[in-house]
């Protein structure tokens, strides 16, 4: 049965390049749970762009004397550069910056406004004397009045998680140039979650049984200790959509109230793009579909309160102020499996003191399966975790190339040069064969399994421990010595370790798809696991954007164990993975912090 399941991964923002953190806490697993759904032959659609608006990217701007235009259209070609070398299969990355997300966010605006869920009141904001504007509320830090940290932005606090009243804020000083900026009032609309709470906590408790603790603590826990109130959504800015209201100008929707509609609105931009303006639907208004939202712990309380808000409060109004013929309910979130932060040796990961491995210069120097394969192993899924390079160094030299790549390696070679590339025949599967043979097949339901949960780092475990369970029985079996006394025997231990290989193939395939592409071809299958990412430009009335896609026209590969036969045809194999110099190690660490 095929069901539809939308993977909608973080936005991530046009003022900084991509690091290994922000790749471990959303972009890399969004994609392994993609590719997994979509061996299982599941209707995936895997979603997200570029955030470009929001007080991040003017404040850059101004900084660089640039236009956050300029700025925006610089990070996001090298978004699409990361994603396609890295593999993350995307349906469509797009951006912010559309006619279709501005229609679409103002859809949503409307909707909301409609059916009751949005008041206007005059509020105050830091404004600065100096530069004689509002300030938005990332230009203004302090000190945080829930925990005391010194460094707190006014609207959150990146120490404690919580969302902050701005004009709480202890010590305020302006970021751009440290004055001491004073509270004005100024009109806004403010989201009424306080009439949306109920249905919320019906929303969340209806998920507590299997959704993360620290997901749960930070929305459902936040309340019922605290409850909700109403969110100021437009802000005094230039930069960004504007509100769809008359005498309104001059002002926009704030950026988290219209990133996270970016899901939806990428949806739809996809569907117009395929030829089929209503496929969005089948994510967004069919309820057999499953949503899930890849993000990291700071984006918890927009992406498991706000945004359902959002879906709840705009509902079926949505559908007719978007013109839709039909009208139905949107699909809440299934599940925001968010990551915990991934340190760096030991620290804190920092843009601005180049403590950061970067995800593009990784690339120039080793290969995508190492990282995505590392990244898998210290995935933060319960607590924070830490990026080591001498760690790197052993996962990939005594895991991916010892257990993995050399196994896979040693079996073509050895089957290529003695039964000169056909697959030999076994003759009856003794018991020590059809053993390992049931273990790896069981592996289909117990990595796939821990994938479903997203337990991702556990499904990998498993199936490198597979692999190893195919080590010991070459161990045993020993055919590269049986194959002088005996070569029937050897063929038949051959035969058992290539189809173990083949089925371990698809079981390390969402982890390192490249790898396992090599060596689906090596085995002689023709065709290709998974499909092509490709980059288009799309044209509107904002200019252009170039978006990033993946046709799955091409993409064959089944979450099944191996169908490889006797006597069929394989190809020399090279080997999967290079080992590494034990010197890259302090290579890498002398790079950091310069
Ligand atoms: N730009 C935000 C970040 O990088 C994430 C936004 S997710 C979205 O933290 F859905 F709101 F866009
Ligand atoms: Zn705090």
């Amino acid at each position: 049965m095929s069901e539809p399941v939308l993977v909608a991964v973080a936005w991530p923002y046009a003022n900084a390049e991509i690091h290994v953190g922000n790749l471990v806490g959303s972009y890399l697993p969004a994609d392994i749970y993609a590719r997994y759904q979509r061996l299982k032959g599941n209707r995936v659609l895997m979603v997200s762009g570029t955030d470009s608006h929001g007080t991040p990217i003017t404040v850059r701007a101004e900084a660089e004397n640039r236009t956050p235009l300029d700025i925006y259209r610089s990070f996001h070609a090298g978004f699409l550069e990361l994603f396609q070398k890295l593999g993350l299969t995307y349906d469509l990355f797009t951006s912010t910056h559309t006619e279709n997300h501005f229609k679409v966010s103002q859809a949503m605006f409307s909707a909301l406004l409609k059916n009751g869920f949005m008041y206007k009141e005059s509020q105050l904001q830091w404004y600065s004397p100096k530069q004689a504007r509002f300030l938005p509320d990332r230009y203004v830090e302090g000190t945080c009045y829930i925990c005391g940290y010194t460094n707190a932005r006014s609207d959150q606090c990146d120490k404690c998680g919580n969302l902050l009243d701005p004009t709480k804020l202890i010590d305020p000083r302006t970021r751009i140039d440290g004055s001491t900026p004073e509270l004005r009032e100024t009109e806004h609309f403010f989201l009424d979650l306080s009439k949306l709470q109920p249905d919320i906590e019906a929303f969340l408790k209806e998920r507590a049984s299997y959704w993360r603790p620290n997901v749960l603590r930070q929305s459902l826990g936040q309340i019922q200790s605290e409850g909700l109130r109403g969110r100021p959504i437009t802000r005094d800015l230039e930069w960004g959509i504007p509100v769809p209201v008359e005498g309104w100008e001059g002002k926009c929707l704030y950026v988290w109230f219209e990133a996270v509609i970016g899901y939806l609105s990428a949806a739809i931009e996809w569907s117009q793009l395929q030829g089929q303006p209503d496929a969005w639907r089948d994510w967004w208004k069919d309820q057999r579909s499953k949503v899930l939202y890849f993000i990291g712990k700071d984006n918890i309380p927009f992406h498991a309160i706000i945004w359902p808000a959002e879906l709840l409060g705009a509902g079926k109004a949505f559908d007719e102020v978007f013109g839709c013929s039909d009208q139905a309910d949107f699909v809440l979130p299934y599940d925001v499996p968010a990551n915990e932060f991934l340190n760096l040796e030991g620290q804190k990961i920092s843009g601005s003191r180049n403590w950061a491995v970067w995800g593009l210069d990784f690339l120039t120097r080793y290969d995508p399966d190492p990282l995505r394969y590392y990244l898998t192993t210290i995935m933060p899924e319960a607590h924070d975790s830490d990026w080591d390079w001498n760690e790197f160094y052993h996962h990939n030299n005594d895991e991916l190339v010892a257990t993995w790549g050399n196994l896979a390696n040693r079996v073509l070679s050895f089957a290529y040069k003695h039964w000169e590339g056909v697959v030999p025949d076994p003759g009856e599967l003794e018991k020590e064969d059809q053993d390992l043979l049931e273990q790896v097949e069981k592996g289909f339901d117990t990595v796939g399994r821990e994938l479903e949960a997203v337990h991702l780092r556990a499904a990998l475990g498993e199936a490198m421990r597979l692999a190893s369970e195919v080590n010991k029985y070459l161990d045993q079996t020993a055919p590269w010595f049986t194959i002088k006394s005996d070569k029937a025997r050897a063929g038949r231990a051959i035969f058992t370790a290539m189809k173990a290989i083949d089925s371990l193939k698809i079981l390390f395939a969402p982890f390192i798809p490249f790898s396992s592409e090599k060596l689906h071809t090596y085995l002689g299958h023709a065709g290709q696991l998974f499909g092509e990412q490709y980059t288009q430009e799309v044209e509107d009335t904002l200019g252009s954007h170039t978006a990033l896609f993946y046709n799955p026209e091409k993409a064959g590969g089944k979450w099944q164990p191996s169908s490889l036969q006797a006597g069929s045809r394989f190809n020399a194999p090279s080997p999967l993975f290079k080992k590494l110099d034990e010197k890259i190690v302090n290579e890498e660490r002398l790079r950091l912090g310069q």
